[in-house]
């Protein structure tokens, strides 16, 4: 089997709805089961995974991110792209608009990072001077031009542990550091994907000022239902996206 392309979807993204002829692929790894969604696009077989379950019912700290990972790669993928809703720290950033994040700041507590614990898997220590695909965030990138949607090349994603939201005092404090948007799943799913060797980038959707900033208090539901009323927009950069992506890697 080898599908070239994948697409993890965050919050409010639990159907891609570009995928014809689909069917559901259930691969094993070696941390679990994984169900996977494939379909054509454009010519394309690409590969989609609701993070958070096909009901959003399972929290960022108790994702599989290791068998989500490993089930893209036992498919073939090699390019993945991934959406994020986010909250903003950066008064530039705000809700609605697109981020192509390029660097994060782990501040998760509790969760597997790693394929390599040693013994048989060994010790392996990898690089992240550029963390999310410099190749896929520039067809990202061109994609958004060709949509006319408002996407912002560059940002640093604070990686909570969640599923609480931040207290005002932990978004200055994130802000102080130089954090521009906060969410709780980019680590350690860009770290496992990097390990595996995928080519991966994230398109953060900002939903929300974070908290302290925000006039209000946040709700979940008002996160889904930003995603919802800019869904189409996201649909319209992944389409344009899996339209104009190649196989080729450098
Ligand atoms: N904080 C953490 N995660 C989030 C937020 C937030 O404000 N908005 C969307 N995901």
């Amino acid at each position: 089997m080898s599908i070239k392309f994948g697409i993890i979807g965050g919050t409010g993204v639990y159907d891609p709805k570009i995928l014809k002829d689909t069917r559901e692929e259930t691969l094993s790894t070696r941390f679990g089961t994984v169900q996977v969604k494939v379909g054509n696009y454009n010519g394309k077989e690409i590969a989609f995974l609701p993070r958070h379950g096909a009901q959003h019912s399972v929290p960022p700290h108790l994702i599989n991110y290791r068998a989500n990972i490993l089930a893209m790669k036992a498919l073939g993928v090699q390019k993945l792209i991934a959406t994020a809703a986010v909250g903003s720290l950066n008064p530039a950033m705000a809700p609605g608009d697109f981020v192509l994040v390029d660097q994060f700041m782990d501040f998760t507590k509790n969760r597997p990072l790693t394929f390599y614990e040693g013994g048989e898997q060994g010790v392996v220590h990898i690089d992240l001077t550029e963390p999310y695909c410099r190749e896929l965030r520039g067809v990202l990138k061109k994609a958004a031009g060709a949509t006319g949607l408002r996407v912002l090349a560059g940002g640093s994603y604070v990686c909570t542990e969640g599923p609480r939201f931040e207290t005002p005092a932990e978004i200055r404090m994130y802000r102080i550091l130089g954090g521009d948007l906060v969410g709780m799943t980019s680590v350690p799913e860009v770290v496992l994907a990097k390990e595996a060797e995928i080519c991966y980038a994230t398109v953060a959707m900002v939903t929300n000022f974070a908290a302290g900033i925000s006039p209000t208090n946040l709700t979940h539901s008002e996160v889904v239902e930003t995603m919802r009323q800019n869904n189409h927009n996201l649909r319209k950069l992944v389409m344009k996206t899996m339209e104009i992506i190649t196989e080729e890697r450098h």
